[in-house]
């Protein structure tokens, strides 16, 4: 067998080989000189176009400038840091988006901050407190209304705005056969809320939490 001084000359060895292998590897084999990269441009805010919009958000007023393409929920999540609002889709199909504008719900995914100047927006950190919980909130922790949350904060404001278009009336496809005011059923809410995807499947609870809240028997 071999001595101690024979071992060490073998890791040695090993080590340089494995050393000449990664150089080998990292290096680009047609890599041009580093004179003929071209400089990354540099990002001219001069050349993106800009806006100055004000935003009341859980009432407190905000106003950001901004690239105008920004989405309505790339502003509350990146500039306001209001990251219970959802990015699911980002195309309007989800609803993981939703949040309140003037009362309204709306998929903030699918609008431009730039176009609400003075909005008063409310989002799930609007609704409630950990210790004072809005009651669509309280519902769904009592009925078990989600799985892994994620569609959670766009299901509770979208069911907010639901039960304020039922207090005040407004048809959906269900109701706006009949002729008088839209019906209070579990029916009803499904119909409403149908733009609110939840991917763990958690329908049931979810329908079982804003009927307890609108009063409705399922
Ligand atoms: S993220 Fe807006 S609808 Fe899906
Ligand atoms: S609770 Fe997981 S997507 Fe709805």
């Amino acid at each position: 067998m071999g001595s101690s001084d024979e071992l060490a000359i073998s890791r040695r060895d090993v080590l340089i080989v494995g050393a000449a292998s990664a150089a080998t590897v990292s290096a680009p084999v047609h890599a041009a000189p580093a004179a003929d990269v071209p400089a990354p441009q540099a990002n001219s805010s001069a050349s993106v176009p800009s806006s100055s919009v004000t935003l009341e958000v859980n009432g407190t007023p905000h106003t950001l400038t901004l690239d105008n393409r920004t989405s309505l929920l790339d502003t509350l999540r990146e500039h306001l840091h209001l990251t219970g609002t959802k990015k699911g889709c980002d195309h309007g199909q989800c609803g993981a988006c939703t949040v309140l504008l003037d009362g309204e719900r709306i998929n903030s995914c699918l609008t431009l901050a730039v176009m609400h100047q003075g909005a008063k927006l409310t989002t799930i950190e609007g609704l409630g407190t950990p210790t004072q919980l809005h009651p669509l909130q309280a519902a769904f922790i009592q009925h078990d209304g989600y799985q892994c949350g994620y569609c959670t904060p766009g299901q509770i404001c979208s069911a907010v705005g639901a039960l304020d278009e039922l207090r005040r009336g407004v048809p959906s496809h269900v109701s706006a056969s009949l002729s008088e005011r839209p019906l209070l059923s579990a029916e009803e809410l499904r119909e409403r809320m149908s733009g609110n995807i939840c991917r763990c499947g958690a329908y049931s609870n979810i329908v079982e939490a804003i009927s307890e809240v609108a009063g409705v028997r399922t």
